[in-house]
């Protein structure tokens, strides 16, 4: 989309303490001051969101919470809603990532109900989805992600608030990416089924090396970034290469 900005999202997943959060964060916002192309958002750890919201501050680099359960408040012990992510600074949530699809049995209604919660506590949702490898080895990558499209994302949605993370499942942490002719058919895939203007990302094994060439990509909008996010210098080099 030649009218946005690219954005370049860091996914810090369960990693950080304080102090070392902290230093990454306050790298980043360094880093962020000199002129960049890209927007850009970090998604800590809950325990971190203030601390880190704090280093931002005046940086121009957003928060995000890595989930939000659909309630607004409530007895749901270790669930935090869009509302407290809200109240903590934050302006975005990922909500559907494939480790809470997988490891935490989400299924595309629980995504919707999170998309819904974050768009009522005035978030933008990131939804993510993704094939397995066994999905993409059967050809299936495409109905897989059209599928928890049509089941993950609520009416109502527009670009304004809704951004979908593409990222396969056998790319997420493992060095291994789609050849840039497969992400761009998924890319184009998802667009026909998201209102105009929607950022998609794509994730899975970004690092400062291919990012240059998937951010190249027409149908690329960003980058959801996990592992090269926990160094301030890897995350830069990937923000640099929307340049
Ligand atoms: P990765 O993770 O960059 O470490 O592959 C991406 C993600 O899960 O969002």
């Amino acid at each position: 989309m030649a009218d946005q900005k690219r954005l370049v999202a860091g996914n810090w997943k369960m990693n950080g303490n304080l102090s070392d959060g902290l230093a990454l964060a306050r790298g980043v916002a360094e880093r962020a001051r000199e002129p960049h192309a890209c927007d850009l958002l970090i998604c800590p750890p809950f325990t971190l969101l203030a601390t880190v919201g704090e280093a931002l501050a005046g940086s121009g680099v957003a928060l995000g919470g890595q989930d939000c359960h659909p309630a607004a408040s409530g007895a749901f012990t270790g669930c935090i809603s869009a509302e407290m992510l809200k109240d903590a600074g934050c302006t975005h949530a990922i909500v559907g990532h494939s480790e809470r699809r997988h490891t935490c049995g989400e299924t595309d209604a629980d995504v919707r109900a999170k998309t819904e919660a974050a768009w009522r506590a005035g978030l933008v949702a990131i939804v993510c989805v993704g094939e397995t490898r066994v999905e993409r080895e059967a050809g299936r990558a495409r109905a897989v992600v059209s599928a928890q499209i049509a089941g993950s994302i609520p009416d109502g949605a527009n670009a304004g608030r809704l951004i979908v993370a593409y990222e396969p499942v056998w790319a997420i942490g493992t060095g291994l990416t789609p050849t840039t002719a497969d992400i761009a058919e998924i890319h184009a895939a998802i667009r026909t089924l998201v209102p105009n203007g929607t950022r998609i990302l794509y994730g899975g094994s970004v690092n400062p090396k291919n990012a240059a060439e998937l951010l190249a990509l027409d149908e690329v909008d960003g980058s959801l970034v996990g592992g090269a996010s926990l160094k301030a210098d890897d995350f830069w080099a990937i923000a640099q290469a929307c340049d």
